[in-house]
């Protein structure tokens, strides 16, 4: 890993007695808030590659991308369409084939923002201009509040739900509002139940009983997608917008205690075997909180 006037790159050698090769790449994109683990990307002419080194924050330490082989190198796996529809608000493919990683570099729009989930914003924001607070400048924008409980899944589901499903349109087709299964086949069974690569909260949630008997029940519910996380103790009092503390099995052998932390027993921390880097002959996993809420054995 280096650092140079012109940016910070990743380097790559191979010595043998005879020869030394070297290969040097830009970090051009940075994928991920790093809460987890940041991944970078690199451009040649209008073609995006992933590279061969990651970052894994609570390892503090530099790890050789998820899924690739330990001990090699390797520059060439292609930045499809899908890793970017999941990852930044736009960017124009330059074919149609979901497999391509051509794409016009100029047209990229970075990090996840207002117009992924309220749609374009154009239109609202020059009404706001000349009809300040209007109803007219207000209906100019999608309001996910406003769209039915399905729909607002949907909008999470598009990059929360896993990504093992068979594309019916291309990516960055999706408008909130729209049912996403018309623009995805339905994910596989086997898919709702793992803890997939990058999560799958929306197939766990479902799964809920919290879920299927609260028909208000959203991610926002928990979650405000405005604002920073929030500490885990804090999410206790979401739960107990609906249960009281006294309800839980636990209560009367523990008491009140367990009022700040319904989330270690009911939401735990699990390891994902989907996200597995092998660096230096050691296997690491990423923890991701379990969406299904409800009662796990030795808790
Ligand atoms: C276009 C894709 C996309 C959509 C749509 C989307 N998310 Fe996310 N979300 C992400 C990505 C990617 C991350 C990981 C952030 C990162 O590290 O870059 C994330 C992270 C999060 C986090 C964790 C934040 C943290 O700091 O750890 C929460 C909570 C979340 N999303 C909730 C939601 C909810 C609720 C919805 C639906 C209203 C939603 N997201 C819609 C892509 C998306
Ligand atoms: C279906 C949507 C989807 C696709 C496709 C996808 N990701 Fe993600 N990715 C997410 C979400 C959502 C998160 C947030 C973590 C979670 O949900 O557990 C995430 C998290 C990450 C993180 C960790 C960021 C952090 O600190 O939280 C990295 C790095 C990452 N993805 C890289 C990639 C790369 C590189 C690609 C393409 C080769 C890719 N992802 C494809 C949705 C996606
Ligand atoms: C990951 C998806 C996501 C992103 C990104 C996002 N929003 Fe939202 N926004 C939502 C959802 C979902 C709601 C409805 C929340 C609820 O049900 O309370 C919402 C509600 C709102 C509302 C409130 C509408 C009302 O009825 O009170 C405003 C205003 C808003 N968003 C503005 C923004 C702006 C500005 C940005 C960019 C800085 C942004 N949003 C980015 C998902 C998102
Ligand atoms: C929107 C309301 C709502 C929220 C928020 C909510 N729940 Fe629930 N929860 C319910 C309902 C309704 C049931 C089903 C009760 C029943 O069937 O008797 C339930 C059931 C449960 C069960 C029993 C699960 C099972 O499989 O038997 C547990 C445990 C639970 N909730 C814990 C929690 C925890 C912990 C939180 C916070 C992380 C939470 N709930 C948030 C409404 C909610
Ligand atoms: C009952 C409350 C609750 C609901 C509903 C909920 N979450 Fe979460 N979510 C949490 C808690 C608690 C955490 C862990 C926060 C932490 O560790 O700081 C979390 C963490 C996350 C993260 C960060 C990844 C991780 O494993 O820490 C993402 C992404 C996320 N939620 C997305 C969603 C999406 C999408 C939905 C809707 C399908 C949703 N959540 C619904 C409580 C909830
Ligand atoms: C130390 C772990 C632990 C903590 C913390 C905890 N629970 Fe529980 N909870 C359990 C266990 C174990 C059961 C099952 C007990 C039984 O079946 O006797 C349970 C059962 C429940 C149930 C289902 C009761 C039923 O009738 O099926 C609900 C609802 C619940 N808890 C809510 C909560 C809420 C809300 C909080 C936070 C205030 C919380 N729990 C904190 C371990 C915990």
């Amino acid at each position: 890993m280096e650092a140079s006037e012109n940016g910070f790159y990743e380097t790559a050698v191979a010595e043998s007695e005879t020869q030394k090769l070297t290969r040097s790449e830009r970090i051009d994109i940075v994928v991920g808030s790093g809460v987890r683990g940041q991944t970078y990307l690199f451009w040649r002419g209008n073609q995006l590659y992933e590279l061969p080194v990651s970052y894994w924050t609570a390892g503090r330490q530099w790890i050789n991308s998820p899924g690739y082989r330990d001990g090699t190198a390797n520059f060439g796996r292609r930045a499809d369409p899908r890793c970017m529809e999941c990852h930044t608000t736009y960017i124009r493919a330059l074919s149609s084939d979901p497999q391509t990683n051509l794409y016009d570099k100029a047209s990229l729009v970075l990090g996840i923002s207002c117009e992924t989930c309220h749609g374009p914003g154009a239109k609202h924001l020059a009404l706001e201009k000349s009809a300040p607070g209007s109803p007219l400048a207000r209906s100019a924008i999608l309001n996910p509040a406003r769209f039915t409980r399905e729909r607002q899944m949907d909008l999470c589901a598009l990059c929360h739900n896993g990504t093992q499903r068979e594309e019916l349109l291309p990516a960055f087709s999706y408008t909130p509002g729209k049912p996403l299964d018309d623009f995805f086949a339905p994910a596989p069974d086997v898919v709702a139940t793992q803890l997939d690569v990058h999560g799958n909260q929306v197939g766990m949630l479902e799964q809920s009983r919290c879920y299927r008997a609260s028909p208000a029940m959203t991610c926002s519910s928990c979650h405000d997608v405005h604002a920073p996380e929030r500490t885990v103790a804090s999410y206790s009092e979401r739960c107990l917008g609906c249960h009281r503390w006294q309800s839980c099995g636990m209560a009367r052998t523990t008491g009140g205690r367990i009022v700040r932390n319904c989330v270690d027993c009911h939401m735990p921390l699990q390891e994902t075997q989907a996200i597995v880097s092998i660096t230096a002959g050691k296997v690491l996993h990423t923890s991701i909180r379990n969406h299904r809420i409800a009662v796990y054995a030795g808790q």
